[in-house]
């Protein structure tokens, strides 16, 4: 068994983040979100792992997340040349996934499930394809499944004007070496990709054996700001995050709840209520850091009052003095100085912005 996890496309969703660096490296927790998904492949026993990159932010993808010794795993990456859709990244890994049977998992997906048992579904059962499905309000955004009364599936169709049903293909899909065959017989859609859910409609027309299971967890696509800041919540929440201080605190600093608090990061008369994650060498002086925080390396906070945020490497806050909430502030950033100004503000400050609220 094999993975190939895609981690191209553009992004553009969560721009301006996105024009300086790859989606799936905008961390969760403080964590790539890419390496979320690797971390369950490896988990469910699968070690052979091809990441799918783009010319754009490949080499950013090798950079951070190097060979796979940090996972227990041998990753080899496979560039895609052009976003021409998920069958052609399929195409393109042909030659690295040979005719193993495999996961493909898409890398900008958080999924709370367990890819074991599903494993052993798609195994014990002869399976050609698994997908994974969720009842989600707003299925024309998404591959949406029809099932019938028995919950077997019927049909798939992608991004329809009228679904028909709720359920949601997750971007997390088990295959046998058929789909090639499925793959050599489509054409691109009208949005001109080549598209899995198409390939997966040939299997089931072909009447081979597709099956579809709901998951029981969560399921999170982190394309936009807000969904980001939601799939922080949730994982900052549910994921058992252990307290770990390893910086430093003064006397007249407090932490309430589960906080973890990275090497080097001093905390000057400040409190700090969980869950929060902060990460190393940052500075953090007459603050209030609020729940489902995530702060990376190396981020100074000066006079803040803040929470349910997302702060990047380098960003700097400091003077504003009115509560900062559902904002998500990009690699060296620096918001400085306000005055009295009523209620919270909320922002999505990309990498390298510089705002001064005057
Ligand atoms: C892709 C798939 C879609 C699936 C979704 C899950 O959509 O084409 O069927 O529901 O991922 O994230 P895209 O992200 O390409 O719009």
């Amino acid at each position: 068994m094999k993975a190939i996890i895609l981690s191209g496309g553009k992004g553009t969703r969560l721009r301006p983040l996105t024009y300086t660096g790859a989606k799936q490296l905008v961390p969760v927790a403080n964590k790539p979100i890419l390496w979320y998904g690797i971390e369950s492949i490896v988990e469910a026993g699968i070690t052979e792992i091809g990441i799918i990159i783009s010319p754009e932010t490949g080499e950013e993808v090798k950079a951070k997340t190097g060979n796979g010794d940090r996972f227990g795993a041998n990753i080899t990456y496979i560039l895609q040349e052009k976003p021409a859709g998920l069958a052609h990244a399929v195409k393109v890994a042909q030659s690295f996934l040979a005719d193993s049977p495999f996961v493909m998992y898409l890398g900008d997906n958080l999924v709370q499930s367990e890819l074991g048992l599903f494993l052993e579904h798609f195994h014990s059962n002869h399976l050609d394809a698994l997908t994974l499905l969720c009842p989600v309000e707003n299925p024309s955004a998404f591959g949406v499944a029809e099932v019938d009364e028995k919950g077997r599936l019927l049909r798939l169709v992608e991004k329809p004007k009228v679904p028909p049903s709720n359920l949601a293909l997750v971007g997390v899909y088990i295959f046998s070496s058929g789909i090639h065959g499925a793959i050599a017989a489509i054409q691109p859609s009208a949005r001109g990709e080549l598209e899995i859910t198409d390939a997966i409609q040939t299997l089931i027309e072909q009447q081979k054996a597709v099956e579809a299971r709901q998951i029981r967890g969560w399921w999170l696509d982190t394309g936009k700001k807000d969904d980001l800041l939601e799939a922080n919540r949730v994982i900052l929440d549910t994921c058992c995050m252990e307290p770990r201080i390893q910086g430093e605190l003064d006397t007249e600093s407090k932490i309430i709840g589960r906080v973890q608090l990275g090497v080097g990061t001093k905390v000057i008369n400040s409190t700090i209520r969980g869950p929060v994650v902060i990460g190393e060498n940052c500075h953090i002086e007459n603050c209030f850091i609020g729940p489902y925080t995530s702060i990376a390396d190396r981020v100074r906070m000066v006079d803040v009052d803040l929470e349910h945020s997302v702060l990047l490497q380098g960003a700097t806050v400091e003077g504003i003095h009115h509560r900062i909430v559902d904002s998500l502030i990009g690699q060296r950033a620096q918001l400085t100085e306000a005055p009295k100004r009523p209620k919270a503000f909320r922002f999505m400050v990309g990498d390298d912005c510089q705002i001064e609220l005057a």
